[in-house]
């Protein structure tokens, strides 16, 4: 079963899922468009159904998350309820992210919480931390120029990952059974903002230019330390620049 099936990691799953012969089952509140497989409504919040969703499943790929509104209902009270449903679950896996007890910010924390929920359950499980998708970097600093210029804090880094390369890695996981933390899944390279956005201007061919913006605060400097990355952890093929393009062509 996949919860967060209508989330961008949720769909990268199900469209690689159709090629394989598990029998899959998903859930999630607003049903994903032209499914194949069974799909049942579960709210993680109320708990209205869970039981529903989780009835005969062996293994659990949780991409459900709220970073948002109502994290902390969500990605902590909510996976706890699941957990406590879970009792004859075979293998529950758990995306999580980088770094995330090293950056001060509340959905990484209650992340990390998430963990150690798992880690404290019965429940098998393997937890796999990803580095930031490619396209949550382009989405949140460089989707929207403000008078042909990117402001953005451009000296922090990111290693970003190809959304549909990791969620082969989360399917290849179900085979490997569950084994607790696994290594960290890191994109190819660490980049920084404005070598994003430079890459972006290249790719489109933009008159847009570069503005760097520095910021006070821990959040800020742990961004600026990399702290979100793992450089001996480049296990991704997908650059930043491989994705734009392939973008370009699609669109
Ligand atoms: N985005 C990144 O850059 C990144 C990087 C590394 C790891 N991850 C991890 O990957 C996982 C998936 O992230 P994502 O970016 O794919 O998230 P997303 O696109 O925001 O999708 C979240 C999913 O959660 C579901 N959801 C939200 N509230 C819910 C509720 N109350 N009950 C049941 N389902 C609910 C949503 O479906 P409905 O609204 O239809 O219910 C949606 O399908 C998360 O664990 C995240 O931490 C993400």
């Amino acid at each position: 079963m996949v919860t967060g099936a209508s989330g961008q990691l949720g769909l990268a799953l199900l469209k690689q899922l159709k090629n394989t012969d598990f029998q899959v089952k998903l859930t999630s509140r607003r049903k994903p468009a032209n499914v194949i497989f069974e799909w049942v409504y579960s709210d993680l919040m109320t708990g209205k159904g869970l039981e529903e969703a989780i009835k005969a499943v062996d293994v659990i790929i949780h991409a459900a998350t709220s970073p948002r509104k109502d994290s902390d209902m969500i990605d902590v009270s909510g996976l706890k309820k699941l957990l406590d449903m879970s009792k004859d679950i075979k293998h529950f896996i758990y995306p999580s992210i980088v770094g995330i007890e090293d950056i001060p910010m509340k959905y990484y924390r209650n992340k990390f919480q998430a963990e150690e929920l798992l880690k404290n359950s019965s429940v098998p499980h393997t937890i796999v931390r990803a580095a930031q998708f490619h396209s949550f970097v382009e989405n949140l600093f460089l989707s929207k120029p403000l008078f042909k210029r990117y402001l953005v804090p451009g000296e922090i880094k990111f290693q970003s990952v190809d959304v549909g390369e990791y969620a082969a890695y989360l399917i290849q996981m179900i085979d490997e059974g569950a084994k607790g933390i696994r290594e960290d899944f890191g994109g190819p390279e660490i980049l920084t903002l404005r070598e994003m956005a430079e890459l972006k201007i290249k790719v489109n061919n933009e008159s847009n230019k570069v503005v760097n913006l520095s910021f006070p605060g821990k959040l800020y400097k742990s961004l600026l330390e990399g702290k979100n990355t793992n450089k001996h952890q480049k296990v991704g093929k997908i650059t930043f620049e491989e994705y734009l393009r392939n973008r370009a062509v699609h669109k």
